[in-house]
């Protein structure tokens, strides 16, 4: 049994890696090791390694630099080419496919209501519109007999991951800002879940083990939340007296649309336990 992990050294890439390794044979690629976008060589070194599950934890994940035209190019790429590409290839090995995506595929402007699995997406912003491309590219293969995995998921949070390009998580940009800032204006508005990846990273594994059925789920941790409420539960539970402000997403200039009820509702698994039981974890380990 050979797993492959592309984006290894990702936020979720890195929990994905150390939890599988300790019990099948991973083979863990990132940047350094390998090209993803050389899609030919991307291509014969999957043959050669003939695994058995490809999980895809690379991605484009900046969602307002996404707007920009140039970056969008590179953002269609690693969010709707390689994960074609993946398809083809695992089609071709019989391998499995797991494959991430994001509540960002739905507009939540109108509908204050959770999204499930098989609802219908339609972004607001050139980020969610890569990831839903994404998802068609993956979608489009099912019916050819690609057995795949395809994960929504928002608002990651968790140990840094191990490349030195790792983004740094909502909470943990917010300790570091109220080091300096006398005042945090922070958004209270765009409802949705956080997930702690190494939940996240388990879920997944659970659900490949127990072989459930090919399709979409969502994976997210339990609790919607906004950002103020999050991070009033943030500084509540390290016992920092922060001097948050709530502000309505428009007050805050950023180039992206973002969706304002983003909820994704798992109705297909195990549901993955509260957010704020998995932050205090993080906040006891970190
Ligand atoms: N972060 C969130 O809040 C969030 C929310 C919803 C859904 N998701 C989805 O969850 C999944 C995991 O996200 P994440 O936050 O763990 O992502 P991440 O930390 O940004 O990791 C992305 C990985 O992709 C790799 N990568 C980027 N460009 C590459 C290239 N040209 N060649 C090879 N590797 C490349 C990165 O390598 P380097 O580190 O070397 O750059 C990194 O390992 C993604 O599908 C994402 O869309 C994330």
């Amino acid at each position: 049994m050979t797993i492959l992990i592309l984006g290894g050294q990702g936020n979720l890439g890195t929990q994905l890696t150390k939890l599988l390794a300790a019990d099948y044979a991973v083979v863990s690629w990132d940047k350094d090791e390998s090209d993803v976008l050389n899609f030919d060589l991307l291509a014969a070194r999957v043959r050669e390694l003939h695994p058995d599950l490809i999980i895809n934890a690379v991605a484009y994940n900046a969602v307002d630099k996404c707007e920009d035209k140039e970056e969008y190019r590179l953002a269609r790429q690693l969010n709707v080419d390689l994960p074609a590409v993946l398809a083809d290839l695992a089609l071709e090995q019989g391998a499995v496919l797991i494959h991430y995506s994001s509540d960002y595929v739905f507009s939540g402007t109108e509908l204050k209501r959770q999204f499930v699995e098989n609802d219908t997406p339609n972004p607001v912003n050139k980020y969610g519109e890569s990831k839903f491309q994404g998802e068609r590219e993956i979608l489009r293969r099912a019916a050819s007999g690609l057995k795949y995995y395809l994960i929504r998921t928002s608002k990651l949070f968790g140990p840094r991951g191990a490349s030195e390009h790792a983004k740094p998580s909502f909470f943990d940009t917010m300790l570091e800002l109220v080091k300096t800032k006398e005042e945090l204006p922070v958004v209270n508005e765009e409802l949705s879940c956080f997930t702690y990846t190494p939940d996240l990273a388990a879920a997944t594994k659970r659900l490949w083990e127990l072989e459930e059925p090919f399709g979409i789920y969502h994976l997210i941790n339990e609790g919607p939340v906004t950002w103020y409420d999050a991070a009033t539960e943030l500084f509540r539970l390290r016992g920092i007296a922060a001097n948050l402000r709530a502000v309505r997403g428009e007050n805050v200039p950023r180039p992206a649309r973002r969706p304002k009820f983003s909820v994704l509702d798992n109705t297909r698994f195990r549901k993955l336990r509260p957010w704020k039981v998995a932050l205090k974890e993080y906040l006891e380990n970190n």
